[in-house]
């Protein structure tokens, strides 16, 4: 069996280092808001060229609160790609705003500059890319379009800390970047947490404040916020992770070099790798026109896979939109994707081993 990711493996590894840094938590005995949480703000807007982190509950809470800390709510428009996890439409719906889905492009999955375009409309306040599986978006143009039209910019990078277009990391493009350590992300947590990362001061202290009860410190509340901090534990472990993030990236970009290789020139469109982008291959996602023929093949094969995602985003009975002609390569992309196992602790003989049942599968399939 060659799982679809397997945790245990990074933990077995780290267990002694994250023991200790639990018992550090423990004895300082500051759960909330402490020096962890403080200095892990600071590596990470240090790694994603921003000036300010801001820890929160989840990568959910961190578009949520972004967005509100934008000024973002009822009566405006938010373009997001109609191709993503739904967190990134959910998100603006939560500030009472309206996700206005932008159709991807058919090699990245990532919001289409020109599409997005179309989508404007007076009422548009932001536009929100996904840097889908660990890929950017293409954020320069899209930074470019954002601020010619004075609309905020938030990159969702849930699935992408680490990457950089043109040399310059993901996350400091916009107004703000939202970070998800959901545990089985790049960089994961052993629960749920997330952070904002920002330029800019007033976008810090407005998050800073929302994620505490819109507190401005000593119980003076200036306006209904909510509570989700980053805690302690959480922060002290991603930091013993932090410092591994580097190498994982580079043994997943090995990992995906050699996917590359080993499956060339089979019926089957492998994930792109755009000239100036650095990759970081949260997600080693293929396309096939049989996809779940070929799923089933390989699961067979005893060789786990997963799909990201099955449905368009406003093909999810929330949104409910019947969108196939508004948005063709998001359907598409959701009748065709499928992740293979691609993760830091993979021995070489299961990459080896992915690579032949997936030959073996599409030369059976035709
Ligand atoms: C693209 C994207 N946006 C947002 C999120 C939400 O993050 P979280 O699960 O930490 O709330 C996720 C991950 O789950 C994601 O993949």
């Amino acid at each position: 069996m060659i799982p679809f990711l397997d945790l245990t493996r990074q933990h077995a590894a780290l267990k002694r280092e994250l023991m200790a840094a639990a018992e550090r938590v423990l004895d300082a005995s500051q759960f909330v808001l402490g020096g962890e949480g403080r200095a892990l703000e600071a590596e990470l807007a240090q790694l994603t060229g921003a000036r300010h982190g801001l820890g929160v509950g989840s990568g959910t809470d961190a578009l949520r609160l972004a967005l509100s800390a934008l000024g973002v709510s009822r009566g405006d428009e938010v373009l997001t790609p109609a191709f993503s996890f739904v967190a990134s439409a959910t998100t603006i719906a939560m500030t009472g705003a309206t996700p206005v889905f932008v159709d991807v492009e058919q090699d990245t999955l990532t919001m289409d500059p020109d599409a997005a375009a179309r989508a404007l409309t007076p009422r548009t306040k932001a536009v929100m890319p996904v840097h889908l599986y660990g890929h950017p978006a293409a954020i320069d143009r899209l930074a470019a379009f954002a601020r010619a039209r004075g609309l905020a910019l938030v990159e969702d990078d849930a699935q992408a800390i680490g990457a950089t277009w043109g040399d310059r990391p993901l996350g400091g493009w916009g107004d703000a970047a939202c970070l998800s350590f959901y545990p089985t992300k790049n960089l994961g947590a052993c629960g749920d947490a997330g952070m904002v990362v920002t330029t800019r001061d007033d976008v810090a202290e407005r998050v800073r404040r929302l994620r505490h009860h819109g507190d401005t410190g000593r119980y003076h509340h200036v306006e209904v916020g909510y509570c989700s901090r980053l805690d302690e534990v959480q922060a002290a472990w991603l930091r013993v992770k932090l410092r591994h993030l580097g190498e994982w990236t580079e043994r997943r970009r090995a990992i995906a070099a050699r996917y590359r290789a080993g499956l060339a020139g089979l019926p089957l469109t492998l994930p792109v790798e755009r000239p100036g982008a650095r990759h970081v291959y949260h997600l080693f996602t293929v396309r096939h026109a049989q996809r779940d023929a070929l799923a089933k093949r390989l699961a067979d094969a005893g060789v786990g896979t997963a799909v990201h995602y099955p449905r368009a985003v406003p093909d999810q009975p929330v949104f409910a939109a019947d969108g196939e002609r508004r948005w063709p390569e998001a359907y598409r992309a959701a009748r065709e994707v499928l992740s293979l196992p691609c993760y830091p602790e993979m021995t070489d003989d299961e990459v080896e081993g992915v690579v032949d049942a997936v030959r073996t599968a599409c030369e059976e399939l035709g």
